[in-house]
């Protein structure tokens, strides 16, 4: 198939890039770096750097290129940066988001897989959460996504557009090449191990009073390979019908602090913990039901030990102390 990944530069993009030239598909990264790393760009796929916004550099693209299908990846995605800066959530992840749809109409690109969230769901009722479950986000970045999410519905009915939406949970972990390297960083597991990797760095746990096993939240972790391999099994679902599917591990989940034991324990250091406040809007609990995905794709994650998925970012950040700093451009 030939597949433009928006935002394929960044970190669960780039990890899908190799994924997708590994199986032998054509693939054109289109990213600003605005975000995203030139040596996150795997060889093997074209790059067009470019804005989304960049109508006529998009319509180019998919023209040129002869794109099959697209992934949506480009977006912001910082919960606390959403809700001081809501105007920059709807700009890029819906506004930015539609003149990609009005694209694909143009240059007759029926599918789309996009990179939804589990933010869309809010504060849930119950545990694991399903597709089907009510939708409440508690801040924009999750309004956005779903915002985006309700538009691919419309689009579908009218101009015939497949697509398949995949809430994520938390994205962890790395391939042998690829790995998290954001600025700022907000994800656990690197914050963990950067604290592990800075002597006396300590890390902050916000709230230990919620009700959970040991009073800090509890969250879904799941590879990013496993989420790459889903997307590869999405894109194959396109030529059928649309779906919406959640991606986490389920399981029990793990608490904040349950993830800082697992951390010490992988990297042999003891990771300074410092108890902080609650911060607003965080749920105690956010696990997945990924019995949809499993059950209509047979997805398989390999990776569901939680050792396993630090293991691997810790193996990656070592080899990479500045992140892509290291590395060309
Ligand atoms: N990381 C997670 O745990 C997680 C969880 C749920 C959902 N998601 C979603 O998955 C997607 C990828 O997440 P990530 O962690 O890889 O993000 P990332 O920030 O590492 O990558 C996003 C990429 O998109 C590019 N980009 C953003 N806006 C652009 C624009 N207007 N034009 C061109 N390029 C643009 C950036 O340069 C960057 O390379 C995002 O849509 C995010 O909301 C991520």
């Amino acid at each position: 198939m030939r597949i433009l990944i928006t935002g394929g530069a960044g970190y669960i993009g780039s990890v899908l890039t190799e994924e997708l030239v590994n199986d032998e598909h054509y693939v054109v990264v289109y990213d600003s770096l605005y975000k995203g790393h030139r040596a996150a760009v795997v060889d093997g796929a074209a790059f067009v750097q470019a804005e989304l916004s960049d109508n006529s550099t998009l319509r180019k693209t998919l023209r040129e290129h002869r794109i099959e299908a697209v992934v949506h990846m480009a977006a912001d995605s910082l919960v606390g940066e959403s809700i001081v800066a809501p105007a920059k959530y709807y700009q890029n992840n819906v506004a930015i988001g539609l003149t990609l749809l009005e694209a694909m109409r143009e240059c007759s690109v029926h599918g789309l897989v996009f990179s939804s969230t589990a933010a869309v769901f809010g504060e849930p009722r119950k545990q694991p959460i399903k597709e089907d479950d009510p939708t409440s986000p508690t801040n924009p970045y999750g309004e956005s996504k779903l915002a985006f999410e309700k538009a691919l519905r419309w689009y579908e009915g009218a101009y015939g557009l497949r697509y398949v939406s995949l809430r994520y949970f938390n994205a962890a972990g790395a391939s042998i090449r690829l790995g998290e390297c954001h600025h700022p960083e907000t994800h656990l597991i690197p914050l963990v191990l950067q604290a592990a990797h800075v002597t006396n760095r300590e890390i902050t746990i916000y709230g230990n009073d919620y009700p959970t096993r040991d009073g800090t939240c509890v969250r879904d972790y799941i590879h990013v390979v496993d989420l790459a391999r889903a997307h590869v099994l999405a894109l194959g679902v396109l030529q059928e019908r649309s779906a919406m599917y959640n991606l986490g591990c389920g399981g029990d989940g793990y608490t904040v602090r349950e993830v800082v034991e697992a951390a010490s324990e992988v990297t042999g250091i003891d990771i300074p913990i410092r108890m902080g406040a609650r911060r607003v809007g965080d749920p105690a609990t956010l696990i997945a039901s990924s019995d949809k995905i499993k059950r209509e794709l047979n997805w398989q994650p390999q990776f569901q030990d939680l050792s396993k998925i630090i293991r691997s970012a810790w193996t990656w950040m070592k080899q990479h102390p500045n992140g892509y700093k290291d590395h060309s451009s």
